[in-house]
């Protein structure tokens, strides 16, 4: 079966932050900072090379793990990653839909990405941000809530999980040269193809996006099949 050349759906775990600041000297919430620059320009290259779908990596369910300060930047950046992006996202047709449990978090950032949440919701295209995400917790949830509705199967955990309105995942990268999945899209991950690139995500841009998907369109997808 031939696939298209163009992944619909890229999912990125973008790690590397601390990193890019210790490099340079800088406080880990540069790090941070830069990074949400890195997702701006993200969202637009995605858009113009024709993907439809992508889910970034934001907050891990185990990132509370860190010290307060950096979770109170992490929160700082975000609200004003919101207040800063709500705007394009709603000209340029951006649909946000977020994955995980926000609801833990302060009640102006919910009430925050509520609204962000209502003015996209016409968007064509999708951003999808995992917020204290852990996909080992989504899947027990999923499957829990398949066990109430009475039929626990493949098909009926997947219309469970927080990306059940999603296109099936293609293309996972992980940037920082780490080779590991941290807890992410690990149901979802089962026949994408995975990419682990060098680049510290704040100096991630355009550049590296496309030779990912030069690198996924060479890549035969199996299935399983032969
Ligand atoms: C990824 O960068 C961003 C978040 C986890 C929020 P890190 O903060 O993990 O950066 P490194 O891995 O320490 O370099
Ligand atoms: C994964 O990165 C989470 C995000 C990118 C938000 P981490 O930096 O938290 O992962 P580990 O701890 O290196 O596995
Ligand atoms: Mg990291």
């Amino acid at each position: 079966m031939s696939e298209p050349a163009t992944p619909r759906h890229v999912a990125i775990i973008m790690d590397g932050n601390g990193r890019w600041a210790k490099n340079k000297r800088l406080p880990r919430a540069m790090g941070h900072r830069e990074g949400g620059e890195a997702v701006r320009r993200t969202v637009k290259a995605c858009a113009r090379l024709g993907v439809e779908c992508l889910t970034i990596y934001a907050f891990s369910s185990e990132n509370w793990k860190r010290e307060e300060e950096e979770i109170a930047d992490l929160m700082k950046l975000m609200r004003r990653f919101i207040e800063a992006n709500l705007g394009d996202m709603v000209e340029q047709g951006v649909r946000l839909k977020i994955i995980g449990d926000y609801s833990a978090f302060d009640p102006d950032i919910v009430e925050q990405l509520e609204d962000a949440l209502e003015r996209t919701k016409d968007g064509s295209r999708t951003l999808a941000v995992a917020l204290n995400y852990g996909s080992q917790q989504e899947i027990a949830r999923a499957a829990a809530k398949a066990a109430r509705q009475g039929d626990v199967t493949v098909a009926s955990i997947e219309a469970n999980l927080d990306t059940a309105d999603l296109p099936p995942l293609d293309l996972l990268i992980r940037t920082s040269g780490e080779v590991r999945l941290s807890n992410f899209l690990l149901w979802q991950a089962a026949y994408a193809e995975m990419i682990f690139m060098d680049v510290l995500w704040p100096d991630f841009g355009e550049e590296h996006l496309e030779a990912a998907l030069d690198e996924f369109a060479q890549r035969e997808r199996r299935y399983g099949g032969r």
